[in-house]
């Protein structure tokens, strides 16, 4: 496993880069002016001690490093948890040139990416994503937001890190589950851009979960690539971001319906099984690629098939969707490994014949 650093460039109106490696984190000094003042760090209760090793390293001449702890998981994506956090940086005087440090999963950058976009209009933030899901999604792009009782991530705002430090050695304390997620949105990224992606997953079936494995390394800084080549031309989801939802119809809504017990990726993974059969069933897509998804994502161990007897919930459930405009909703759909396309959401009979393909029985 090489040690050196991989730097990805996001493009746009703010730039910014990606570092992947491992030790990726000792990195920080070079995104921070030596002038900052004052740092707030938000971190998960699992990362305490990671934090004070993070927070020494900040801690330079009269530099006041405030740490702040939120809740794990979704739980930490609440108005309150933003109002304390707001309290603190009020009672620490942070200004327009102190800056956040957000270390943890997706939720953790979701969060503090909120609060840095809304403290004083708008204050710096890095991101220092410690889970797969975090690395090759939430952390870049600069999607911040909370969930409310209208749904999750209605609330938010577009505000990009500076930077962003993915150190792999992060992954070795991660779960099968939590690789198995972050590993849906890499092979998501092969689907809708890279289909090397998909050769090395397929082919590197036994090291692909490894977390220091070379063919993870690899996949993960291509699907960074594709994060980053789209929203370098499109932040705010105005056109060509939207592929980056592949599978996240259906994925959104098993997750509202399962009360957002499942891994978001293994969603996403049974989510794209369903598009692949509305694809196919419209005609658009060859019956074989959609084969293809069923099988890639089994082999690295992510479901494909999804409950029978739920549909009139999971069709309302995505009826709620961040991706509808108005009254027209919309779907992305493949027409071909790495050809997208965002169509009108198809007819509620040819989602339930999807449906109950994956589910293999009654509506
Ligand atoms: N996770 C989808 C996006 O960042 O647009």
């Amino acid at each position: 496993m090489s040690s050196s650093l991989t730097v990805i460039a996001v493009g746009g109106q703010t730039p910014y880069e990606v570092t992947i490696g491992r030790g990726a984190l000792r990195e920080l000094d070079r995104y921070i002016d030596p002038q900052v003042a004052r740092i707030c760090l938000v971190f998960q209760p699992p990362l305490r001690s990671a934090a004070a090793v993070v927070a020494d390293h900040l801690r330079v001449g009269q530099r006041r490093i405030v740490g702040l702890e939120i809740p794990d998981g979704e739980a930490a994506k609440t108005l309150d948890v933003v109002g304390d956090a707001w309290q603190t940086l009020g009672r620490t005087e942070f200004t327009r040139s102190d800056m956040i440090v957000a270390l943890g999963g997706g939720a953790a950058s979701d969060v503090a990416g909120f609060i840095a976009a809304t403290w004083l209009r708008g204050i710096p933030l890095i991101n220092a994503p410690t889970t797969l899901l975090g690395m090759v999604d939430a952390a870049i792009g600069g999607k911040t937001g909370i969930n409310t009782e209208a749904g999750k991530n209605l609330v938010g705002a577009f505000h990009p890190p500076k930077a962003v430090l993915c150190d792999l050695d992060a992954l070795g304390t991660l779960d099968e589950v939590a690789l198995t997620s972050g590993l849906a949105e890499i092979v998501k990224c092969g689907f809708i851009a890279d289909p090397e992606i998909l050769e090395i997953v397929w082919s590197a079936q036994n090291q692909i979960r490894q977390p220091a494995s070379d063919p993870l390394r690899d996949v993960i800084e291509r699907a960074v690539r594709v994060k980053a080549d789209v929203v370098g031309a499109d932040l705010r989801e105005n056109s060509i971001r939207a592929i980056l939802n592949y599978g996240h119809t259906f994925g959104h809504a098993i997750e509202r319906v399962e009360g957002f017990t499942w891994a978001h990726g293994h969603a996403v993974a049974v989510g794209m099984v369903f598009a692949a059969h509305v694809a196919t069933a419209m005609g658009l897509l060859d019956p074989t690629l959609r084969q293809a998804h069923h099988d890639l994502l089994q082999r690295v161990g992510l479901p494909v098939s999804y409950r029978p007897g739920r549909w009139n919930e999971l069709r309302q459930a995505m009826a709620v969707d961040k991706k509808n405009r108005g009254n027209q909703s919309n779907m992305v759909l493949l027409r071909a490994i790495g050809d997208p396309t965002v169509v009108e959401t198809p007819n509620d009979q040819l989602l339930q014949h999807a449906y109950q393909e994956i589910s293999g029985g009654a509506l």
